[in-house]
Parts: structure tokens; C-alpha cells; sequence
């Protein structure tokens, strides 16, 4: 990852040449080129001292773990306020019906949300519209504080925006390890100089709450 904003130009390219290596997997001569190395995704449950006892559930999709590791952080900053909080993956299919709130994150790869980000949304709209839910991105394009970035952010939400219109938004900076992708991912990070880099705001994120609990 550059130090400088990345530009949608590059963002075009990436979309690209991912197109083109997914028709190269689907021929069935890429398969190995495709297979992510294993990536921690955590699953924890922690029992607040809020006397209410609302319990918050924090789900999330990642590829390449640094959501993961966003989302227990979330999780932590939620437990430390008094909360209890279930931090699951989104694969495990979490019931949002169980909790007083969501907060649901997803990494973007291409322009957008993880589909089992955007599953979760479809399967549980009509729970989620009666609780409060914050949305969580972690990308790397699209950081800066331009009205242009700001845009492309805001687009990154497309799939589930209409869905969850009154879902409080937040984004954050995340991680190129070249380590935790697969061959392919790998080779279009490198082609398009998206250098290693962690761009992850620890302190943005511990302070990170949600309006609806943070009073
Ligand atoms: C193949 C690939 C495509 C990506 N596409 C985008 C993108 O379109 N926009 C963006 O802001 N970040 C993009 N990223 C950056 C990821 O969102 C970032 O690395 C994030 O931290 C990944 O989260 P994860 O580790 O939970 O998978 C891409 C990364 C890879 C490897």
C-alpha cells in the first residue's frame, strides 16, 4: 500500500485483472492460484457488568483476517463498557433475533462488501430494522478525507445500504500481508503496487463506539 490515497484509476485496474483471474480459475487451470492461506477468524463471548445485560453481538466477514481482528477488538471495546458480547463470524450464522444490537463488518474485496456480509443482511433484514446497527468497513482504497473518497466509501455499502438505511457507518484503514492471500490476490496486489502495509488505526478503533451504546 502507497502512502498516498490509492485512485480509482488503480481501483479499475484491480477489478480488471481479478475479472480475468477468476475466468482463468473457473477454466479449472488456476485452482492452486486461488486457495487462501487459513486465517484465524475468531469466536469469543464476553460477559459484561452492565446490569442491564444487553447483550451485543459483533459479526463480521473477512478473507484475510484483519476484519477478524478488527471485530475483537470491537468486541473488547464493547465488554469493557459493560456489555456482553458475542463476537461470530458472519459464516457462522449468528441469530441477530438473540440481541439487543448488531454490529456487523465486512472487508472489501472489488468495489464492495463480502456476499456473506450481504447475505446476512438479506436473510435477517426485517430483525435488523428493529435494532440498532452499526456497519463496520475495512478496506484500503478510498482513505482520504475528499469529498471524492468520502463518495467512494459511501459506495462500498451499496448492497446493503437500501436495506439498513438508518445503520450507522463506519470505515477503517486495513492491512496488506501478502502472507494470508492467495496466489492470485497476491499477484494483482503486487501488479498494482498495493504494497504491504499495515494501515489499521488502533487507538480510531478501540475509541470506536456506537451511538446507540455509547451512551
Ligand atoms: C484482491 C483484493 C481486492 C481488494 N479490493 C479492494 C477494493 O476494491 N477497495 C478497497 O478499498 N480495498 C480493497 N482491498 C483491500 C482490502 O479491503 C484490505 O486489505 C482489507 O484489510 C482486507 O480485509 P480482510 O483482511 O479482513 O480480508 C482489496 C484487497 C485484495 C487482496
Amino acid at each position: 500500500m502507497t502512502k498516498q490515497p490509492l485512485s480509482r484509476r488503480r481501483f479499475l485496474k484491480i477489478t480488471g485483472l481479478t475479472v480475468a483471474g477468476v475466468a482463468l480459475a473457473g477454466s479449472g487451470l488456476g485452482y492452486t492460484a486461488t486457495l487462501t492461506p487459513a486465517v484465524a477468524t475468531p469466536a469469543f463471548h464476553l460477559e459484561g457488568e452492565n446490569t442491564m445485560n444487553q447483550r451485543i453481538l459483533v459479526t463480521y466477514a473477512t478473507r484475510a483476517g484483519s476484519t477478524a481482528e478488527i471485530a475483537a477488538a470491537i468486541g473488547e471495546s464493547l465488554a469493557a463498557r459493560g456489555y456482553t458480547v458475542d463476537v461470530t463470524p458472519v459464516k457462522e450464522k449468528p441469530d441477530p433475533a438473540a440481541y439487543a444490537a448488531v454490529v456487523l463488518g465486512s472487508a472489501i474485496r472489488m468495489n464492495g462488501w463480502l456476499p456473506e456480509a450481504v447475505e446476512f443482511v438479506k436473510t435477517h433484514q426485517a430483525v435488523l430494522a428493529g435494532l440498532p446497527v452499526a456497519l463496520f468497513t475495512v478496506h484500503l482504497l478510498n482513505t482520504g478525507d475528499d469529498d471524492a473518497s468520502r463518495a467512494a466509501r459511501a459506495a462500498y455499502l451499496a448492497a446493503v445500504r437500501p436495506l439498513l438505511p438508518d445503520a450507522e457507518a463506519v470505515y477503517f484503514a486495513g492491512l496488506m500481508d501478502y502472507a494470508r492471500l492467495s496466489f492470485l490476490d497476491r499477484t494483482i496486489a503486487k501488479m498494482v503496487k498495493v504494497h504491504e502495509a499495515d494501515h489499521r488505526d488502533w487507538a480510531a478503533i478501540r475509541s470506536w463506539m456506537p451511538a446507540a451504546l455509547a451512551a
